[in-house]
């Protein structure tokens, strides 16, 4: 593996200047000003496309990348990932304050990704997490691929920090690194963070390594989850997969002679920021002409990258049906989906493209009349700042993800939410709505129920929808994403001297 200087390219991420996060490492017990926050995932900030002298980088799009871009920027560190092709990279990134982080990016063999990323990744865990066994695809070589890769980013992790560092690593492309990262750097202080839902045992088991895939990410200290479910499920598959000792209450599972602590962290967003480019002068004269182009009363949105774990199907045939039923709104309402290409070369990604499209075509041409067009399908990217335009301009959100560890998109759309008003129409097996219980809760399957919701929302009075977004940006504005890295962090430095202690305390042989 060659890892090269270059930072030409490097695209900043920063948007309008930020307020410093709260979280500071003196805060966080035993941690010191020394320690550097090391962050482990296989998505970076950006990805290298092309080859030679029309080699550029580009932002890439999705959870992780938006928390850990915004967390570095403010806090500095180093930054572990794949470069997204074959060339290694060690890339300056920019900042807008004074801590500039280092992003170093592995470059993996055409080989590694189709089998570790395209493979394993997404062709077994990323359906098995998301509760779809029926998806699921298991091959020896995949697993094979899964764990050199594994090994590559633990050996360069071992490689790069010092044991001081603190080690954070993310979501299930990295499960094994915790376990073998510890076994190259016995004391090192490692978190995982898991992104993605976690599901019930009898669905985990069907999972040819399950054993191995826990006993990897009990390597680590400290292990994170959006919710209290998943957190649970982790726990009783540690019981009953590998038979461990769990102590339920305090979120501890025994684990070779350490206390691996397991709790839940729901992950928040940037709050602050959203607000503050929500109210700029810019954002609001691009959300007025977004609502001037598309010309009607009323705005529904939905954003996700084109993932079928999201329900667009089953949203897009809700506004279908809500079309049928009520043609007062015919004239007087646009559906915008903003869907991000993702996972391109997967053929499942292909089909549900086509069968997006299908959808699409068939609603714009069923219902269009007069120059107005029910439905804009944009199959694209944004930055922060264009889609903060979007939040401004719908009065409704729509998420009918099928099972969403998180969904940012919902907690995003309500920190944009800056006069109180609009209605979040949430599905109730996205991690967000154990949180955000005022939303307009739907059942993504029921796409009668997707119908019915719309209706509800749109029809919402304003005082109904300022005191339900009043509720709701106040959760969102208390567990920002700041409080989320601090509450980690800080948990972490406490796990890992509970598992020094566990060591020290042990019977010598
Ligand atoms: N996003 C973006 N540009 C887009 C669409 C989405 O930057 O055009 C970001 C969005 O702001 C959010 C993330 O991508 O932070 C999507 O996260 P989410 O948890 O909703 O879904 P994921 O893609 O991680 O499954
Ligand atoms: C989800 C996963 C992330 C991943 C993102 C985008 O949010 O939890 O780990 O980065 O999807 O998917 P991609 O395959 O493009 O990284």
């Amino acid at each position: 593996m060659v890892v090269s200087e270059n930072n030409k390219g490097a695209q900043s991420l920063a948007a309008a200047a930020r307020e410093p996060f709260a979280w500071s490492r003196a805060r966080m017990g035993r941690a010191s000003q020394s320690q550097r926050l090391v962050v482990m995932s296989n998505r970076a900030p950006v990805e290298v496309v092309g080859e030679g002298p029309n080699q550029v980088t580009r932002p890439t799009i999705g959870g992780v990348s938006s928390t850990f871009v915004r967390l570095l920027e403010h806090h500095g560190g180093l930054w572990i990932a794949w470069s997204g092709g074959k060339t290694a990279h060690r890339l300056a990134m920019p900042s807008p304050d004074t801590s500039r982080y280092t992003v170093l990016l592995l470059g993996l063999e055409e080989r590694e990704v189709t089998h570790y990323y395209h493979g394993l990744c997404n062709r077994a865990l990323w359906p098995l997490m998301h509760l779809m066994p029926q998806m699921c695809h298991f091959e020896g070589l995949d697993w094979t691929y899964y764990q050199r890769v594994n090994a590559s980013f633990a050996h360069l992790a071992a490689a790069e920090t010092v044991p001081d560092d603190i080690v954070w690593v993310q979501d299930f492309h990295l499960a094994l690194v915790p376990s073998m990262l510890r076994k190259l750097r016995a004391n090192s202080r490692i978190g995982l963070f898991w992104h993605v839902p976690f599901p019930p045992e009898p669905i985990f088991r069907i999972f040819p390594w399950r054993e191995e895939l826990l006993r990897g990410m009990l390597g680590a200290d400290l292990i994170g989850f959006h919710t209290r479910s998943y957190t649970e499920e982790f726990l009783t598959a540690c019981e009953r997969v590998l038979e461990l000792q769990v102590e339920r209450k305090a979120g501890v599972v025994n684990y070779e002679g350490r206390q691996v602590s397991v709790r839940s962290f729901p992950l928040g967003v940037a709050a602050q920021d959203f607000a503050r480019i929500a109210a700029s002068e810019q954002v609001r004269e691009h959300a007025l002409r977004i609502q001037k182009s598309l010309g009607t009363p009323h705005i529904i949105l939905g954003v996700d990258r084109l993932d079928y774990t999201k329900g667009i199907p089953e949203r897009l045939t809700g506004f279908e049906h809500f079309l049928e039923r009520n043609a007062k709104y015919h004239g007087r309402v646009t559906m915008v989906q903003i869907a991000v290409p993702s996972r391109e070369r997967l053929a499942v990604y292909e089909q549900l493209r086509r069968e997006v499209e299908q959808i699409v075509g068939r609603i714009v041409g069923r219902f269009s009349s007069n120059g107005w067009v029910p439905l804009r399908y944009l199959y694209t990217r944004f930055s922060p700042e264009e889609l903060i335009a979007y939040y401004r301009a719908a009065d409704v959100a729509l998420v009918t993800s099928l099972r969403d560890g998180m969904n940012l998109v919902a907690k995003e759309y309500v920190a944009s939410r800056i006069d109180d008003t609009g209605v979040l129409v949430l599905s109730e097996l996205a991690g967000a709505a154990e949180e955000l219980v005022e939303a307009v809760l739907v059942n993504p399957y029921d796409v009668e129920a997707i119908a019915l919701r719309l209706k509800e929302a749109l029809e919402m009075s304003p005082e109904a929808q300022a005191e339900s977004m009043r509720a709701m940006r106040e959760k969102v504005n208390r567990n920002t994403l700041e409080r989320w890295a601090e509450a980690f962090l800080t948990a972490l430095c406490e796990s890992s001297s509970l598992a020094e202690r566990a060591i020290v305390d042990a019977p010598s042989h």
